[in-house]
């Protein structure tokens, strides 16, 4: 898993919208990743800013076809311009970066085969969790709350291959009306371990309604190097990290994923 960072040769195999502002690029890549929910990559625009990456989650990776798929929101200039990429384009991405969810630890956690894991995914934190639900499946039931602005959802029926899939919009167009916690209460929903990716708010109400129970938070901090240089992206945590010796830890290198009772977010 300690694969060196490094940038990786692309090809854009499709690129599609899939909902309003929503894209999904599949790129093709010769070299065998090794790839684990929860980790991304940095994706450089060719325009103006193309020293920043810009950090994207990884929605699926098939070493079997060498195609790993990012969904991504069209945010400013740089998605903006992802989103006009051809099939056939060349490009080359920073990775694989971050630590990504601890699979085995969350369904031995859960407590295997007769154990729950309760996903919780908010507008752009969807994507990542889809290749979680797909690898907890074959380990643990898993149950999945996914929270859109409105009807116009994504992914949605992909992860229904992997276990009941209940959700929440803001305008109450499809699902429960509010947010994922409501649709939680709505339904009776219930889960051994809690993992979550999406908004600030969203994983703050997250950790408190876990309540003592495990519970993973993946987080989302500006990013400039990736790779845990320029101490860009750092996040307060409840114990001293090992690196800076002080109550930080680098979003883009220890995260982005955390157990939510280190993290002061
Ligand atoms: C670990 C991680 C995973 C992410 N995964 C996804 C994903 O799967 N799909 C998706 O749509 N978005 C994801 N994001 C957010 C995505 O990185 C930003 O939307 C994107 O960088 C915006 O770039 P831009 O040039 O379009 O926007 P601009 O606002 O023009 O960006 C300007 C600069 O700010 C940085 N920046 C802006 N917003 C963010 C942000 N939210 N997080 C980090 N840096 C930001 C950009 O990288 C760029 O360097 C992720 C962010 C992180 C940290
Ligand atoms: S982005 Fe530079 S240390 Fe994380």
């Amino acid at each position: 898993m300690n694969q060196k960072k490094k940038k990786i040769r692309a090809i854009v195999r499709k690129s599609e919208r899939i909902a309003e502002n929503i894209f999904s690029m599949e790129l093709f890549t010769e070299e065998p990743l090794s790839v684990r929910p929860g980790q991304f990559v940095g994706l450089y625009p060719d325009g103006e800013d193309k020293l920043l990456l810009r950090p994207i989650s990884i929605c699926e990776y098939r070493k079997e076809t060498g195609i790993l798929r990012l969904v991504y929101r069209v945010q400013g200039g740089g998605t903006k311009e992802f989103s006009g990429w051809k099939e056939g384009k060349e490009t080359a991405f920073l990775g694989i970066l971050g630590n990504g969810y601890p699979v085995e630890e969350i369904a031995e956690k859960a407590g295997g085969e007769t154990g729950s894991v309760l996903l919780f995914g908010g507008g752009i934190g969807i994507p990542p969790l889809l290749a979680l639900a797909r690898e907890l499946s074959a380990k643990t039931k898993v149950t999945t709350v996914l929270g859109y602005k409105t009807e116009e959802t994504f992914l949605l029926h992909e992860f229904e291959q992997y276990g009941p899939v209940f959700t929440a919009t803001e305008d109450g167009s499809c699902g429960t009306k509010g947010t994922v916690l409501d649709a939680v209460r709505e339904n009776g929903i219930s889960g051994d371990v809690l993992c979550a990716c999406g908004p600030t708010p969203m994983l703050r109400a997250v950790k408190h309604f876990a309540e003592g129970r495990d519970c993973y938070l993946s987080l989302e901090e500006r990013m400039a190097c990736g790779i845990g240089a320029c101490l860009a992206c750092v996040c307060k945590t409840t114990d001293i990290d090992a690196h800076s010796h002080v109550h930080n830890a680098r979003v883009c290198v220890e995260g982005p994923v955390f157990a939510a009772d280190r993290v002061e977010i």
